[in-house]
């Protein structure tokens, strides 16, 4: 069975770092080619990461430095989570992994070349701000014709995170994501509705960091800090955002949703980065640009999540 070719995207950051994880072990797809963006925290963070994690996941494909700050404004990043390194404090713990001197190549011009190489069969995964996927769509006209689907973790059709309207990625770079979401590429979009129901339960991180080698005991201990963030709060455990587009790309049956149309305020102060939505209601757009996951069956999302890094 021919391997799906995948350009992952990221702004590695705690979850980040499990769907790299997750994907190294995927045997249906192929990475391609990584993308390492400014967002959780700065990319002199996210692109040693994104590399070292992908190492440690025998991920052989490049890593290519993405955009340092969101099209139009500036960055705004999510330390509070994922800590000023980007790994809730742990980065330190793979620092003998050597980072490679970054390739000329920038991610937007990577993601092109790829989509043009697999002639229409690349399949983009972006789970930080879109802005590689933006500069990719302002410097080549054509690249919707060559990009299968992107498969995306952000926005929501129903409540924010970064603000009660807008879940981070998107708020991140509103433009970016209005650019994506006008392209006519099929887009696959994990919001909110359904990552937060993504999470994993203190239990169940200990069981990854029992399994006994290197990447999970890494990745338990990347996740401890902001897994205790999200249970202060009174959530059962941390919400592993950046696994369901992963997972999705080869498991659509754990997953549910539907198509809807999406639009993405770029204007408002109060709704900066909203992905307004008629998933709920019958006061329709004229058009459906993506397909809205909402749901997910929890258990198998963890009996994956674990077989794959059981791997
Ligand atoms: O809102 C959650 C998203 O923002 C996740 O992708 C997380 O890694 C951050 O990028
Ligand atoms: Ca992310």
């Amino acid at each position: 069975m021919e391997k799906i070719p995948v350009f992952f995207d990221c702004d590695t950051g705690t979850d980040d770092a499990a769907a790299i994880l997750i994907a190294g072990k995927m045997p249906e797809i192929e990475i391609v080619g990584l993308g390492a963006v400014a967002g959780n925290v700065g990319i002199e963070h996210t692109y040693p990461n994104t590399c070292r994690v992908a190492k440690l996941a025998g991920i052989d494909a490049p890593v290519y430095k993405g955009a340092e700050e969101p099209m139009f404004r500036p960055l705004v990043k999510a330390e509070y989570i994922h800590a000023n390194d980007g790994l809730g404090g742990k980065a330190d713990t793979i620092s003998d992994i050597p980072v490679p001197e970054p390739p000329k190549t920038r991610a937007w011009d990577a993601i092109y070349n790829e989509a043009v190489k697999h002639n229409g069969e690349l399949v983009v995964v972006a789970v930080g701000p879109m802005t590689d996927l933006g500069i990719a769509l302002a410097k080549y006209k054509e690249l919707p014709k060559l990009i299968k689907k992107v498969y995306i973790m952000g926005g929501s059709a129903s409540f924010g995170n970064i603000t009660p309207a807008a879940e981070f990625n998107i708020y991140v770079d509103p433009e970016a994501a209005k650019m994506l979401f006008e392209s006519g590429i099929p887009i696959y979009m994990c919001g909110l509705d359904v990552t937060e129901k993504a999470y994993l339960t203190p239990e169940e991180m200990d069981e990854i960091g029992n399994i006994g080698t290197r990447a999970t005991e890494f990745i338990a201990d990347v996740c401890r800090s902001s897994l205790e963030f999200y249970l202060t709060r009174g959530y059962k455990g941390k919400f592993m955002h950046d696994s369901c587009p992963m997972l999705a790309v080869v498991h659509p049956e754990i997953f549910s949703g539907k198509m809807a149309g999406i639009a993405v305020e770029t204007k408002g102060k109060i709704t900066l980065g909203r992905t307004v939505s008629d998933y709920y209601t019958d006061r329709k757009f004229d058009f459906e640009n993506a397909f809205v996951v909402t749901d997910v069956d929890r258990e198998k999302f963890v009996e994956l999540t674990l077989e794959y890094l059981k791997k």
